[in-house]
C-alpha cells in the first residue's frame, strides 16, 4: 500500500466549529485561534463565512475577523460563501482583507439542500455559477463542498451517483476543487470510498479532499480509507470543534490533533507542530468551558501533566 508522503490539512474550526456554538464567541477570540493555528503550521485556515446572519448569527462578525487577522504569505485563508451577496460582502473590504479562497457548498440530497440553503440542488448550482465566475475573475480560488455525501439526516442513504452528479455540476460551473463531506459523520470507509470515487470521475486526485465529521467515531477510519486511494487533502478542526446547525445531532469535524497524530505515526508529513496545535485546541476549549474533543490531545495532555 502506497500512502501519500505528505498531507495538507485545512483547519475549518474557526468556521465549521464556531458556527455551531450556542454562545457568541468574540471576534478577538476567533482571531487568536487563527493566529495559533498558523503558528502551529497550518497552511490553510477556513476563517469564517459570509452567510446570512439571520441563519447563522455566529458568523455575523465575518468582516471584523477577516480584518483582524495578521496574515502570513504562505497561509491560505478561506471563507464560506452561499451566494453573490456573500461574495460581495467578502469583497467589500480593502483587498488585503479579501479571502484567498471561497468555499461554495451544495448538497447531495434535495432535503438537506432545502434545509441548509433554502433551495434545490439545481437552484444552488445556478446561484453559484456567477459567484464562481466573479471570484475566479479576481483570482480567488474556488473550492466546493459536497454535503451529506455519505448520508443525510433527512433522507438517509445517499447514492454515490448523486455525489458524482453534484461533482459534475460543480465542475461545469468552474469550481476548482471538490470536498467530499460527511456532514453528519454517519459514513463508514467503503461508503466514503464510493463517494470519493464518484467525485474522482470529475476531479483529479490533486483537486479533491475529505471533510469528515466524527459523530459516529468513523472519521479517522474514513481518512485512512481515502489515504489508501491517494487522497492527500483533508479538512479537520482543532479540538474537534464543529457541526452544522442544519444537521441536528452532528458533532464536530475530526480533530486536527487526532489526524496529525495518525499521519505522523504513519510517517506522513504535515508540517504541523502537534504540541502547538494542542495548545491552540486548549485555548479555544478553555474559552468554551470544555475539554478538547480529541483523543490524541487528551492523551498527550495527560502525559504532559504527569
Ligand atoms: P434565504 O432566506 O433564502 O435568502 O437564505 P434570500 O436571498 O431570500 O435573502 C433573505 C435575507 O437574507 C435578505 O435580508 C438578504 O439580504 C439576506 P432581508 O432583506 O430579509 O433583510 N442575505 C444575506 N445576508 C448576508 N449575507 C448573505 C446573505 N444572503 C442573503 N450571504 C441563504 C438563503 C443561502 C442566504 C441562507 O440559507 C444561508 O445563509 N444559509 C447558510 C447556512 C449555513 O451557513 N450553513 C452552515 C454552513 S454549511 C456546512 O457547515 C457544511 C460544510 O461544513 C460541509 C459539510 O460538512 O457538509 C461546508
Ligand atoms: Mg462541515
Amino acid at each position: 500500500m502506497k500512502y501519500p508522503s505528505r498531507v495538507k490539512l485545512v483547519d475549518v474550526g474557526p468556521r465549521d466549529g464556531l458556527q455551531n456554538e450556542k454562545g457568541q464567541v468574540p471576534a478577538a477570540v476567533k482571531i487568536e485561534l487563527v493566529h495559533r493555528l498558523q503558528d502551529a503550521g497550518l497552511k490553510e485556515i477556513e476563517v469564517t463565512s459570509f452567510v446570512s446572519p439571520k441563519w447563522v448569527p455566529q458568523m455575523a462578525d465575518n468582516a471584523e475577523v477577516m480584518a483582524g487577522i495578521q496574515r502570513r504569505p504562505d497561509v491560505r485563508y478561506s471563507v464560506l460563501v452561499p451566494n453573490l451577496k456573500g461574495l460581495e460582502a467578502a469583497l467589500s473590504a480593502p483587498r488585503e482583507h479579501w479571502p484567498d479562497e471561497i468555499v461554495v457548498f451544495a448538497a447531495a440530497s434535495e432535503a438537506f439542500s432545502q434545509r441548509n440553503i433554502n433551495c434545490s440542488i439545481a437552484e444552488s448550482i445556478e446561484r453559484f455559477a456567477p459567484v464562481v465566475e466573479q471570484a475566479r475573475a479576481q483570482s480567488i480560488y474556488v473550492r466546493g463542498a459536497i454535503s451529506v455525501a455519505v448520508g443525510c439526516p433527512y433522507q438517509g442513504e445517499v447514492a454515490p451517483e448523486a455525489v458524482g452528479e453534484v461533482a459534475r455540476l460543480m465542475k461545469a460551473i468552474g469550481v476548482q476543487h471538490a470536498g467530499v463531506a460527511d456532514t453528519v459523520g454517519m459514513g463508514t470507509p467503503v461508503k466514503v470510498q464510493r463517494a470519493m470515487e464518484a467525485t474522482l470521475k470529475h476531479y483529479d486526485l490533486a483537486d479533491v479532499s475529505g471533510h469528515f465529521h466524527d459523530t459516529y467515531g468513523q472519521a479517522l477510519a474514513n481518512t485512512v480509507a481515502c489515504l489508501e486511494m491517494g487522497v492527500w487533502q483533508y479538512d479537520s478542526s482543532s479540538a474537534g470543534l464543529g457541526g452544522c446547525p442544519y444537521a441536528k445531532g452532528a458533532t464536530g469535524n475530526v480533530a486536527t490533533e487526532d489526524v496529525v497524530y495518525l499521519l505522523h505515526g504513519m510517517g506522513i508529513e504535515t508540517g504541523i507542530d502537534l504540541d502547538k496545535l494542542i495548545d491552540a485546541g486548549v485555548f479555544i476549549s478553555n474559552f468554551l468551558g470544555r475539554k478538547p474533543q480529541s483523543r490524541a490531545a487528551t492523551a498527550l495532555l495527560n502525559k504532559r501533566a504527569a
